[in-house]
């Protein structure tokens, strides 16, 4: 029989040796938002289970104290956060210099952890919130102090794992293996479903790491301007049959969220050159994203909302109009009033929809977030009322000419949840797809991700705005504005990056490239850290890419030979990515869909000078993204053939891509529509 004395002995990493004594309880900043109520339905023995596993990190002498004390949070809160273990004060990703440990790449990843959990950047940075409603970078401060610790201890020996936020341990690997290895999520398929999702989560077993939260690979709201830049454009060439050369001068794009995420939208539309409204129902939100310079003008009822949109399309000047109101208010008006819309999407976190993550019609945020404690089942009924007269408004809006199309947040997906079946092409279930696109079915797929162009990203990890304005140079001479209209709309995205003033939080970029071009670029970075140009930059990308994610509703949404039901590629990317020395790697469940619908990895890896660097980049950053590639070509997607052709023809003794032939279509069906027909 071991006893807890035991247990405490044999470990150096523990609580006691991070904290001298037991902490007072944090003062919470007031106008930090707060996640709200998540889902409790745990039975008596699971909340037993749920408090004794938490106090698996707890010293058996603070038990007495924090026993009650986690209880109450998981009952009022739905979860067990351990408040007061959080550091008091802003968390920020602070210059690499200033954390402790054995290797760089275990400070490198302090700064990312921690610069997901700056009060700028994150949701609901008191509950580890990074983005997307319920992201999180580990799910309690318990797992935060040790993950720390731990990373200072890491070597270049070793190998941190951790598990849904829980650091297993370190473990003996060598340099060329990942320093971290990161699961968030991961479920048994027959447990792959909300119900077991909310238990497994209260029990502080499951952790949602969405993508960049879990996978700590966050860079702020401009992580994703620029795949938002792309898509609208990419919308209004595919819609108004608009050159590469032109912009969205003249039009009007309507959508809803300004979080994590979302609230790249209005700044996207006006790099775009465009006019847009983003309906938003949570002020704070909206104060955020206007303070950032990333909305322009704060509008209160719909009507104001259009007038201002008109004025500006008339003069052919960008603006970024937040409507603070609900997205279906501002569809009615719209509706009603005749006001003609050219591009139209949503982002609010519908792949929770239930948790919090679409507020219905009818309700104030206020009244969202009170009623989600107090009533969950009527708030479910408001949600699914109002998600089909939004969807209804959308039907109207579609047949008088706007290009609707869902923004990879399950929105489509929520409305058929909500019980409408005529959202799917076959009319039964979502097995065939809907009768509205999802941005990567029609843009992002076929024009980005089919290429290999996705969100390469990095962060000069000394924090001096000089290092990215070096790097940014460093990029834009990489890219031929002439080769493709995606090197000439990344190019001008570069360009003007500084300009465009899109850094919160660390000193990051994102960069839409393929793989010859993120090669290229991680290879030039490396020298310039060798040259002492500039300090270690951290590589990474959004786990939204062309081969990071399986994602039927969104990431492999242009996926049509039957295997978007598959999740192999994301897996395979990661088992790759390991073996080849990435420095950090993550597989997570759900993603920016949801529980059971998506398998999403990233990677990080930090830039050091070093030829071994060098190797790695070469090998694994090729493989990150030819493994995608390859497999959109095996699907018969057009571009990601001609894209594996080059590949194979460019290196035939290195790599090679097995190809798909292609049949004659009209012989196929008639040779079927035959036979079946004679049976
Ligand atoms: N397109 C992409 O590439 C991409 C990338 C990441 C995330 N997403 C998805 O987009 C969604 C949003 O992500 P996020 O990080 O911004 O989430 P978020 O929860 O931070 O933001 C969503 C916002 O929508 C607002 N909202 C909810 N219901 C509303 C309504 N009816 N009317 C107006 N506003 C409403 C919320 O108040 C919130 O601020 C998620 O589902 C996410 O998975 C898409």
């Amino acid at each position: 029989m071991t006893h807890n004395i035991d247990t405490s002995n044999a470990m150096t990493i523990k609580l006691e040796s991070i904290l001298d004594d037991l902490p007072d309880m944090p003062e919470f900043v007031d106008d930090i938002r707060r996640a709200p109520k998540r889902h409790f339905s745990l039975s008596k023995s699971d909340t037993v289970l749920a408090l004794k596993n938490a106090l698996r990190y707890i010293p058996e002498h603070w038990h007495d104290i924090l026993a009650p004390e986690f209880l109450d949070e998981l009952l009022t809160r739905g979860r067990i956060y351990g408040y007061r273990l959080r550091p008091p004060g802003r968390i920020t990703g602070l210059p690499i210099d200033v954390y402790k440990g054995q290797c760089l790449e275990g400070r490198a990843l302090q700064v990312m952890v921690d610069n997901n959990l700056d009060f700028d950047i994150a949701l609901y940075p008191y509950e580890l919130v990074t983005y997307g409603e319920t992201g999180q970078v580990c799910q309690n401060w318990m797992q935060y102090l040790l993950i720390k610790r731990y990373l200072e201890k890491l070597t270049r020996e070793q190998t941190l794992v951790v598990s849904s936020g829980h650091p297993l341990g370190l473990f003996a690997s060598s340099p060329d293996a990942p320093r971290v290895i990161i699961t968030n999520g991961l479920m048994v398929g027959m447990f792959d479903d909300q119900e077991n999702w909310h238990r497994a989560a209260a029990l502080g077993v499951a952790n949602y790491g969405q993508m960049t939260a879990g996978g700590w690979m966050y860079i702020g709201p401009q992580g994703i301007v620029h795949g938002t830049y792309s898509t609208i454009l990419n919308a209004a060439r595919r819609e108004f049959g608009m050159s590469a050369e032109g912009d969205l001068t003249g039009h009007l794009f309507v959508s809803s969220g300004l979080g994590g995420m979302s609230g790249a939208q209005g700044k996207s539309v006006e790099i775009a050159k465009g006019v847009g409204i983003i309906a938003e129902v949570d002020d704070s939100r909206i104060r955020t994203r206007h303070d950032q310079g990333w909305v322009t003008k704060v509008v209160d009822t719909p009507a104001n909302a259009f007038l201002l949109a008109k004025e500006y399309q008339e003069k052919k000047s960008s603006i970024a109009i937040a409507f603070y109101g609900n997205i279906v208010d501002l569809l009615e008006y719209a509706v009603k009033t005749n006001i003609p819309i050219d591009l139209l999407s949503d982002q609010t976190s519908c792949h929770v929809a239930y948790d919090g993550g679409y507020c219905p019609q009818g309700l104030t945020f206020k009244q969202r977030t009170e009623m989600l404690k107090t009533d969950h089942n009527g708030f479910k009924k408001m949600v699914d009322i109002s998600l089909k007269c939004h969807y209804e408004l959308i039907k109207t809006l579609v047949n008088r000419g706007t290009y609707f199309f869902d923004y990879g947040n399950s929105f489509l997906k929520a409305v058929f949840d909500a019980g409408v079946t005529e959202i799917c092409k076959n009319g039964k279930n979502a097995m065939d797809g809907f009768i509205f696109p999802s941005y990567v079915e029609d843009i992002m797929g076929p024009m980005m991700f089919d290429y290999g162009y996705g969100p390469f990203r990095w962060v000069c990890l000394t924090g001096k705005p000089e290092d990215l304005e070096k790097t940014d140079q460093a990029a834009m001479s990489c890219i031929d504005p002439k080769r493709r209209f995606q090197d000439k709309d990344n190019y001008i995205w570069i360009r003007d990056a500084k300009k465009n003033r899109l850094v919160v939080g660390t000193q990051a970029r994102i960069l839409y490239q393929d793989a010859p071009g993120r090669m290229k670029i991680a290879l030039k970075f490396n020298d310039m850290v060798r040259n002492g140009d500039i300090g270690p930059v951290m590589l990474g990308r959004d786990h939204h890419d062309t081969g990071g994610t399986d994602s039927p509703f969104r990431e492999t949404a242009n996926i049509k030979d039957g295997s978007n039901v598959m999740a192999e590629m994301a897996i395979q990317c990661f088992a790759g990515n390991a073996s080849r020395g990435m420095s950090m790697v993550s597989l997570h469940n759900g993603g920016g869909v949801g529980i059971g619908k998506a398998i999403n990895g990233g990677f990080g890896l930090v830039l050091d000078g070093s030829d071994h660097v060098d190797n790695i980049i070469r090998r694994a950053i090729t493989w990150d993204v030819m493994g995608g590639v390859a497999r959109r070509a095996w699907a018969r997607n057009k571009n990601a053939i001609e894209t594996s052709i080059a590949f194979n023809l460019d290196d035939p003794k290195q790599n090679h891509i097995t190809l798909p032939f292609i049949p004659d279509d009209a012989m196929i069906e008639k040779l079927v529509s035959d036979s079946l027909d004679k049976n």
